[in-house]
């Protein structure tokens, strides 16, 4: 089970198959180049030296550096060839990450936190890359290495060799516990580190918060504490990583030792030459490095297994909003709306936050979304946009529920105005041109007067200064405006905006209202309403309380009639807010 997930970046080795078997194929060479060296000095000793021929050590003097010259080069360009290709597999899988990231489902980004997300897409495949850069190839090479030693070792004299691989036992015994042990440390730090990162991350993003509160001791002990069992856990795993490398030095050091002596026994009783006994105590200088290395590369491979463990993770959960082969295609809506009997539990909610909600939008008309703070306004929103799937009921959008759309289609009809006018790190344009990427000049210039966010005129660099976290700070109104302009810009043929004015004074909300207007006329529009004032742009409004619409008409009707949406909007003395004093949110306390 747990080979398995390493295992599953075949697809992303596969394509360098040919470079693989290059750099296997030079690996063998070097090695062979270099164990044939101690070879040489068997030669050299038993026959020029013992014979006293200095003029005959020439030859083998240049084989011996034309090998080292050869193993030399094979390692460098095999080296440049493996940095590349990791750092090409490690590249390709993060770049599938994000695609897959972005593909899933607001619900799943609500049950993952950033942090973990943001490690398993650095650290974790900074890890998969050096063990499939490195550590994959050498765990193949050194294995053969070793082997190849044992084989010289047990032609050269054959209880001695004999005696060498019979370490092997105690090693693979021991590698084996290790790995068990080690896992266990590995997969804890890897979670550690990404909780880690979402405490960083939040005390960067809230950092105003923190200081305005005071509460940056607390954070920072928060940050503490988690570091610190970070650095416990990182300590016990190279506690128990030196344990085992010290056990793989001494068992071949000893071994160096026995076989000295029982060689020095076996070269008087004529059992084996000098010569070979220098080979044999060469080889088995050679083998310390290999099996510590060994050691090391087991330990990146655990590493490694454990990292791609949690990629998949990421890579396993399937987006539930996605197509299939039987999702139609919209290629201009009509605009006609209908909610039936829609209920909805948010995946980590704990009850249901709409309970049956009916509710129609015919083509071309301005809805007002009415209630309560925290009543499910901007459930329903998102629901529209299908960011969410009802948990029972469903919703239509020209009578085909939204579920048969293809996901592209459906959102291509859609522009949407959020509560949060979340602004990327980039120009004024380039936030505008995400509502669609293919919008004139014109087209942003219309949206902008659309949304009164002609102050963009006034910013250093206009259309082209940079905002969002990398660049200027605009304050909520503008941002309000740039998020509205971003929604109209596509003139989608389903506007949704979630409270898009509030927080604007009442002077601007007016001067909106008014540019805002036509736009409406054209396209369907749910729009999510606080204040007396923006109901003024809607032709029907719909009052939604107990996770169910209980009331819909005009604004005066239900006025009229209804006490409890009479008491929500009632804090404003002047239907049309615009002159007047400030209107009050609902929830400012009626
Ligand atoms: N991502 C979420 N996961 C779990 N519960 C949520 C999530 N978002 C909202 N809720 C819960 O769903 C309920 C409705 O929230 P919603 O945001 O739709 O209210 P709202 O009417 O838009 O409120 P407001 O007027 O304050 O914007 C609330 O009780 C809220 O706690
Ligand atoms: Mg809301």
């Amino acid at each position: 089970m747990r080979d398995r997930a390493l295992w599953r970046i075949r697809p992303y080795i596969r394509p360098f198959r040919k470079h693989i078997v290059f750099v296997v194929v030079s690996a063998i060479l070097s090695i062979s180049a270099s164990l044939m060296i101690p070879l040489i000095a068997k030669t050299v000793i038993d026959g020029p030296i013992t014979d006293g021929d200095n003029g005959a050590v020439v030859p083998w003097f240049l084989l011996a550096v034309g090998l080292a010259v050869f193993e030399a080069s094979l390692t460098f360009t095999r080296r440049i060839m493996m940095a590349r290709l990791s750092t090409t597999i490690e590249a390709n899988i993060r770049t599938d990450l994000y695609a897959h990231l972005q593909k899933l489902d607001i619900g799943f980004h609500d049950q993952w936190q950033s942090g973990q997300l943001l490690s398993r897409a650095t650290t974790d495949l900074g890890i998969i890359r050096r063990f499939a850069g490195f550590g994959a190839i050498f765990l193949v090479i050194l294995t053969a290495e070793v082997l190849v030693i044992f084989g010289l070792l047990l032609t050269l004299h054959f209880w001695l060799g004999l005696l060498v691989v019979s370490i092997s036992v105690p090693i693979l015994t021991l590698s084996r516990r290790f790995e068990r042990q080690y896992f266990t440390y590995v997969r804890r730090i890897q979670d550690l580190q990404g909780d880690l990162t979402t405490t960083i991350e939040e005390g960067a993003r809230g950092i105003r918060v923190l200081k305005a509160f005071g509460r940056g001791p607390r954070a920072f002990e928060q940050f503490d504490e988690q570091a610190t069992e970070l650095f416990n856990t990182h300590i016990s795993r190279i506690r128990l990583h030196t344990r085992f490398v010290w056990l793989l030095t001494a068992i071949p050091d000893i071994t160096l030792a026995v076989i000295l002596l029982l060689g020095a026994l076996v070269v008087g009783s004529g059992g084996l030459s000098v010569g070979g006994l220098v080979a044999m105590v060469t080889y088995v200088l050679i083998l310390v490095w290999p099996i510590e290395a060994l050691a090391w590369i087991l330990a990146l491979a655990e590493e490694a297994e454990t990292s791609a463990g949690r990629v998949w993770e990421v890579f396993d959960t399937e987006p539930v909003i996605a197509d299939d082969e039987n999702s139609l295609h919209l290629d201009v809506a009509e605009g006609h709306v209908r909610l039936e009997g829609v209920s909805f539990r948010y995946p980590t909610g704990d009850r249901e936050v709409l309970d049956g909600v009916d509710l129609v939008i015919e083509p071309g008309q301005t809805l007002a979304l009415v209630g309560a703070t925290g009543s499910g306004k901007t459930t329903i929103a998102t629901l529209l946009a299908r960011l969410y799937d009802p948990t029972a009921g469903r919703i239509t959008l020209d009578g085909t529920d939204v579920r048969d759309l293809s996901v592209e289609s459906l959102r291509r009809q859609i522009g949407f105005a959020f509560e949060e006018p979340t602004l990327f790190s980039a120009s004024v344009k380039e936030n505008l041109l995400m509502g669609h990427p293919g919008a004139t000049d014109a087209d942003v210039d219309w949206a902008l007067d659309a949304a009164q966010a002609s102050f963009v005129e006034s910013l250093p660099w206009g259309l082209d200064t940079r905002i969002g976290e990398q660049g200027l700070s605009l304050s909520g109104g503008q941002r309000q405006r740039l998020a509205l302009a971003r929604a109209i810009i596509s003139r989608p043929r389903l506007l949704i905006l979630d409270d898009p004015l509030s927080a604007l004074d009442v002077h601007t909300e007016a001067k909106v209202e008014q540019a805002i207007r036509p736009v409406l006329r054209e396209c369907t529009s749910l729009i999510v309403v606080h204040r007396a004032s923006t109901v003024a742009l809607a032709d029907r409004v719909a009052f939604l309380d107990g996770g169910k619409i209980v009331d819909t008409g005009t604004h005066h009707d239900l006025l009229e009639r209804n006490a409890a949406y009479k008491a929500i909007l009632s804090q404003t003395p002047d239907e049309s807010g615009a002159q007047g004093s400030k209107a009050t949110r609902v929830g400012d306390g009626a």
